[in-house]
């Protein structure tokens, strides 16, 4: 084997081992906030869309059978009102995907996958393979079964495990995808540096992030107001400024294409926004990002919001090529 060439790693997929299990528990504790529930989450948002879970293999085998085929029970679309946990929602999703050139025989990864909005979204748009990776099990669970109610599951795989520890092969994807994930993440060079590996050669990486100011240089100019969505105290907060990820990703030899800073209309859309405002779609209002990300997401969001304000944070879409 080549000297710099990484041995493949043996697949994990969702049910994985216990001791495995642990080991990402305890780096989400010490990364970020403790995203999702009691590990009952899938079934709470199941009740909530007022679906059998039980009937859902009956349902799944009748699909599979030729002679009676059924229609899936909802679109990807109609969970939009609640499975884009990133700021602007299946919009910014919409907009950082024209950067995409993806077809049917692409693969394509989403980091932080969360309960599977954007993924769903990209599968069905443009009918490619698409992996998601979430370290929140409650959150992987609810995307399969998500994925499962609007007939993209044989299209969508969902993995639980940690972005800096991926279960991939070298060069497996064509495309690297995330969407407000990197803040949770402390070790940005191993983040970085495993999308490195598991994108091909000449392969994409898209991003749509948020970010500390680059014009801010002392960390206690830096510091946010808290709590918001992924963070309750500063040892939790990982944003690090643009200028910071530009220079990680030169360093490993990536070639920036796209950088888009869509910081203002970010805070002209959470100037409008309402936590916990769902009234024109004919879903139970409880499917809001209060149930995923927390009850206090109200204060979280106005957070985020007065930091925009502030110009402590920016928001990024970019995109780049691995050499
Ligand atoms: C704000 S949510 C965004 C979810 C999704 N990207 C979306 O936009 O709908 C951040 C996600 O990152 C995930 N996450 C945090 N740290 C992670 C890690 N080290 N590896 C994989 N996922 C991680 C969380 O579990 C959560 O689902």
């Amino acid at each position: 084997m080549h000297p710099h060439k990484k041995r493949p790693k043996p697949r994990r997929k969702f049910g994985m081992r216990r001791e495995q299990g642990a080991k990402e528990e305890r780096a989400m504790e010490k990364s970020s906030i403790k995203y999702g529930g009691d590990g009952n989450l899938a079934k709470r948002v199941a009740s909530l869309l007022e679906v059998d879970i039980a009937n859902l293999n009956n349902h799944a085998n009748d699909q599979n059978d030729k002679n009676s085929p059924q229609k899936p029970l909802f679109s990807a679309k109609d969970f939009s009102v609640f499975d884009h946990l990133h700021s602007r929602g299946r919009a910014s999703t919409q907009e950082l995907s024209e950067y995409l050139s993806a077809h049917p025989g692409s693969k394509l990864l989403d980091i932080g996958c969360g309960i599977g909005g954007p993924a769903r979204f990209i599968a069905e748009r443009f009918v490619c393979k698409v992996y998601g990776i979430d370290l929140t099990k409650d959150f992987c669970e609810t995307a399969i079964l998500l994925n499962r109610l609007c007939g993209l599951d044989k299209r969508i795989d969902i993995t639980h495990g940690n972005a800096c520890d991926m279960p991939y092969d070298d060069g497996h994807f064509d495309i690297v995808w995330t969407q407000h994930t990197s803040m949770n993440i402390a070790d940005k060079k191993t983040f970085y540096s495993e999308i490195k590996r598991v994108l091909k050669p000449g392969g994409t990486f898209l991003f749509h992030d948020i970010f500390s100011n680059d014009t801010l240089k002392t960390s206690e100019e830096r510091q946010i107001q808290l709590p918001v969505p992924w963070a309750s105290q500063p040892e939790h907060n990982h944003l690090i400024t643009g200028e910071a990820t530009r220079d990680i990703l030169k360093d490993l030899g990536f070639h920036r294409e796209i950088w888009t800073d869509v910081t203002a209309e970010t805070h002209l859309w959470f100037h409008n926004y309402s936590a916990t405002d769902n009234d024109d779609h004919k879903l139970s209002k409880e499917l809001n990002p209060a149930l995923f990300i927390g009850k206090d997401f109200p204060e979280r969001a106005k957070n985020l919001k007065k930091n925009l304000a502030l110009n402590k944070t920016s928001v990024i879409q970019g995109v780049f090529r691995k050499c």
